[in-house]
């Protein structure tokens, strides 16, 4: 079972980040083996998926890019070959489950969507999505707010980091992926309710 080789992919992510990375990785799963235990999602899986999310967090673009086209289960569009911030997701879940053999699908679609979300996720995906956001390590200005947040509604706390995501990329004339787009509008309408 992949819950139980944390040890294991402990070491792997060791020599793959920097110490602050890890750490962020460390605090995610905690994070996200908190908000399992409330929302009544799997914690082992969630403070798995927490700790691997950013595997590839350090991998050069065109190390990403080979592994990606290798496997062949993602067609990235030219624009999402050069959003590079969000390629790391999509060469984790390769990574993982080619490599490392990851099987579980849950774990692997969390880390997937990590960075962009996507219409409709699923709890887990929502759930580390949230701790990615809300970790102990994360300083921002609203972040006690959007911790608070959590606390009550993992919608609620993913609308407001899928938002601050759009508003920064919009001001500074970068592209927003499509999946963030959709992400945010399938929860903004239902928030409406
Ligand atoms: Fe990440
Ligand atoms: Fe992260």
């Amino acid at each position: 079972m992949d819950t139980e080789r944390n040890g294991e992919f402990l070491e792997i992510l060791k020599k793959r980040l920097t110490p602050s990375r890890l750490y962020h990785s460390i605090c995610v799963a905690e994070q996200a083996k908190r908000l399992a235990e409330k929302f009544g999602a799997d914690a082992e899986k969630a403070y798995t998926a927490g700790l691997i999310h950013d595997i590839m967090r350090y991998e050069p673009p065109e190390n990403m890019l080979k592994l990606i086209d290798g496997d062949g289960k993602y067609k990235l569009s030219e624009l999402e070959r050069k959003i590079t911030v969000t390629l790391h997701a999509v060469a984790g879940e390769v990574y993982l489950r080619t490599v490392l053999g990851v099987a579980d699908g849950e774990i692997l679609s969390a880390v997937r969507y990590h960075t962009t979300g996507r219409e409709n996720m699923s709890l887990l995906e929502k759930i580390i999505y949230v701790a990615d956001l809300t970790s102990e390590d994360r300083d921002y200005p609203d972040v006690s707010e959007v911790r608070e947040t959590a606390e009550t509604s993992l919608d609620k706390a993913a609308l407001r980091g899928l938002s601050f995501t759009i508003e920064s990329n919009a001001q500074k004339n970068r592209p927003i992926h499509i999946d963030t787009v959709k992400a945010y509008n399938y929860l903004a309408e239902r928030m409406e309710e």
